[in-house]
């Protein structure tokens, strides 16, 4: 069978006709803006996806997957050698040949604590010369709410004729680390639109997913970019609200894994997200939660519960440096994990950051390895040992400290540890290691919540 017929036998096999897949042009290739491509393509649609970085853009079109995401360079893989997805930095020409725009562009926190909209801003003058013909312009950033309305303003003011486009937020739900899983298997994909039609023409894009279990959500552009910070809010307060119990738990001899265990029973509480741990980091909930409280306030309303999340978080991991410092001399330290959690090699608002700047000013020798993170960690701090494996970290330390719950540490032989340690010291952030195997072999230790 030829290519052709075979790509169109597919498409039918997979729910989607030739007519209905799409000519999208995926703006952005980070975590979120090369996860979506390749797997809208993955999906049958045709993807261009674009970037200002020329490395980038070059290492993908030498087929190497830019980041490290469980599953990405398979699904890739098969796409890329088809050419069933593109990658380019010729942003103007590739919009053009597109019907829909799909702005996935960072949106990360500035110094003031507000979402930072140089790159949205950026992308919306390349959009204003490249209306050629009616498109569909999706914003899957995370935005404060209104920003969807405002692009449409800002379009118009630069010329752009208002029947020449749409704007559809389409926000995403994808964790680092699980993304492909979750694009795949979504719980719910939520549509924002002015005009309906635009909005069942995205809701399209994803009908081979929305069965009885992934739902979708078609409701105003402002119900939708709220959704998004209201969730990860939710989720926050989650891990906030567990890791304070943790703290009870740690004075009162009770054991939050069983806490939680006995709260996630609850139906209306759910289990997931339950697990303490050092503080919620990495790119997403740290900059949500506080860009959500600043828009609260810039409506006049008190923020009185997202700001708790943000301050609970932070009085959580001074707790823990304090326990840090009791465990410690002026001694070597063994940091296992950089990143902010495992299976990402992401180490933005990771614990281990402000770890190891403490125990800098207290003149300890970092050893750290970490199985994906130890690149994006050296370029932070290239005067720290880097191990290529626990053992050689472990070796000659007094203290271990544990911050990322890689599946290789919940492996640990404890008794191992104690005979490769100078002395038997643990701060277990991820509760990985068991207590009782820890005492019998007299570790000093603490953990979050599950001394016994
Ligand atoms: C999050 C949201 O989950 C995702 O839906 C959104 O699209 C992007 O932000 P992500 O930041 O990639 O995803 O990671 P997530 O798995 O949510 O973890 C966030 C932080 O919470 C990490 O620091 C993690 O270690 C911590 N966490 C998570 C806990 O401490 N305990 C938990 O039970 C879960």
């Amino acid at each position: 069978m030829k290519h052709s017929n075979l790509f169109i036998f597919l498409l039918f096999f997979m729910g989607i006709s030739a007519e209905t897949a799409e000519k999208i042009c995926v703006i952005g290739t980070g975590y979120v803006g090369l996860v979506t491509g390749i797997g809208l393509a993955h999906l049958g649609h045709d993807i261009t996806c674009i970037d200002i970085d020329q490395a980038k853009i070059d290492r993908l079109n030498r087929l190497e997957i830019p980041i490290y995401e469980p599953g990405l360079k398979e699904l890739a893989d098969p796409l890329m050698k088809e050419q069933k997805i593109r990658f380019s930095t010729d942003r103007v020409s590739a919009m053009r040949s597109a019907d829909i725009l799909y702005i996935a562009v960072g949106t990360p926190m500035s110094d003031d604590g507000c979402a930072d909209l140089s790159a949205l801003n950026a992308t919306l003058n390349d959009i204003a010369q490249a209306l050629n013909k009616k498109k569909i312009i999706c914003i899957k950033s995370t935005v404060p709410v209104g920003t969807c309305a405002q692009a449409k303003q800002t379009l118009i003011k630069k010329g752009c004729d208002p029947l020449s486009f749409e704007i559809v937020s389409n926000p995403e739900f994808l964790r680092e680390g699980s993304s492909v899983h979750d694009f795949l298997n979504p719980d719910r994909i939520v549509i924002g639109c002015e005009d309906h039609s635009a909005g069942l023409r995205i809701k399209n894009l994803y009908k081979k997913l929305i069965d009885n279990r992934s739902k979708c959500l078609i409701t105003n552009l402002e119900s939708s970019e709220l959704t998004k910070y209201a969730s990860n809010a939710l989720l926050a307060t989650k891990i906030a609200f567990i890791n304070e119990i943790a703290q009870l738990c740690n004075k009162t001899g009770a054991n939050v894994e069983e806490v939680a265990r006995g709260m996630g029973m609850d139906k209306r509480i759910g289990e997931q997200f339950l697990n303490p741990g050092p503080g919620f980091g990495g790119s997403c909930f740290p900059k949500d939660t506080k860009a959500l409280e600043l828009i609260i306030k810039k409506h006049g309303l008190e923020a009185n519960l997202i700001n708790a999340i943000f301050k609970s978080n932070e009085n959580h991991k001074q707790i823990l440096l304090k326990q840090v410092d009791h465990l410690l001399g002026i001694q070597t330290v063994a940091i296992l994990g950089l990143t902010f959690k495992a299976n990402t090699d992401d180490i933005r608002y990771s614990f281990a950051i402000e770890l190891i700047e403490h125990l800098q000013k207290r003149g300890a020798h970092i050893k750290a390895y970490d199985p994906q993170g130890t690149q994006n960690m050296k370029e932070l701090f290239p005067n720290i040992e880097y191990c290529t494996s626990t053992k050689d970290t472990l070796k000659n330390s007094d203290l271990m400290v544990i911050v990322t719950e890689w599946d290789e540490f919940k492996k640990l032989n404890i008794k191992e540890c104690a005979d490769l340690m100078r002395t038997r010291r643990v701060m277990d952030m991820r509760n990985i290691l068991d207590p009782n195997e820890l005492k019998r072999n007299n570790f000093t230790f603490y953990n979050v919540g599950k001394m016994r």
